[in-house]
């Protein structure tokens, strides 16, 4: 396995064998089952796997979240050996960012809402990332997973928008056997945190039963949620929405294909969910 910092290895390998159709992952490190189970389609589908693990600093909008952000290369490196990947891109903040470095991809609308909102100038961090790591790897096919819902609508768009040569990929939500989604901050968490953190997904169930119930009012079901989840006591909401699942449009009564998402805090640790639901 090729394990590397620099742009002109990865590129020289990605290309030394021209018909070889490469599939691309990436991630800022702390891989979990989830993060591996888009490893293992990548490497299903395409003749090889690229990685990239960099924690990105231009999509942290708090630098204590940045510093505190998990980390475990050499086992990260030993899960991804095991699989059979190729190539593992470790860049350092220098080798993305170098002095002067002055561009940023930027999607108007949809990286305004939601996460967009909650931490501003987030998704510009991450458009303007990737936008790099496509570049740089040049794959056929991407692989993201659907627990960055929003993450994954603005990589298609910005894919569409600018033309970039790659199939995007959602992949599914991974989840713990109590239901929370695997996440790289889940090691933050306490294993008192981690029990009662079960409550997003219980939360994200209600709003999917009361619907299924024949509920219509967006304020209701939010509120419900919102309720359950301060019940649990350790647990601090930082949003609840509904949205339509492809323009994130928010509306007063429930309709067509939705977007149920949260995002909610233990302690600094904040956690994010969602489900998507078919309205009959
Ligand atoms: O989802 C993530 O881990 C990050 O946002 C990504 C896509 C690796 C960009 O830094």
């Amino acid at each position: 396995m090729l394990v590397t910092k620099e742009i002109s290895k990865i590129r020289a390998e990605r290309w030394r064998e021209p018909g070889k159709t490469w599939g691309f992952v990436p991630t800022m490190g702390m891989l979990h089952e989830g993060h591996l189970s888009l490893v293992k389609r990548a490497l299903q589908e395409n003749d090889g796997c690229i990685v990239s693990i960099f924690v990105n600093p231009a999509q942290f909008n708090n630098s204590t979240d940045f510093s505190n952000y998990p980390k475990d290369l050499e086992k990260d490196l030993s899960l991804l050996e095991n699989l059979g990947v190729e190539m593992v891109f470790t860049p350092d903040k220098e080798v993305i960012y170098p002095a002067n470095f002055s561009s940023k991809i930027s999607l108007e609308g949809l990286a305004g809402k939601l996460e967009g909102a909650a931490r501003p100038g987030h998704f510009d961090g991450v458009t303007t990332v990737v936008g790099k790591f496509f570049n740089i790897t040049q794959p056929h096919k991407a692989y993201f997973g659907q627990k960055d819902a929003q993450q994954l609508l603005i990589i298609k768009k910005m894919v569409r928008d600018l033309n970039f040569n790659v199939e995007v990929i959602r992949c599914p939500t991974f989840r713990e056997e109590n239901g929370l989604a695997m996440s790289s901050r889940n090691t933050l968490l306490t294993p008192e945190q981690k029990e009662k953190a079960a409550i997003l997904y219980q939360s994200l169930q209600l709003a999917k039963e009361m619907i299924a119930a024949g509920e219509r009012e967006t304020a209701k079901v939010i509120d419900a949620m919102t309720e359950l989840i301060n019940r649990e006591g350790m647990a601090q909401v930082d949003y609840i929405s509904i949205n339509d699942r492809e323009t994130l449009e928010e509306f007063p009564t429930l309709q067509g294909k939705i977007l149920i998402s949260l995002a909610v805090f233990f302690d600094q640790v904040r956690l994010i969910d969602n489900v998507i639901h078919q309205i009959e």
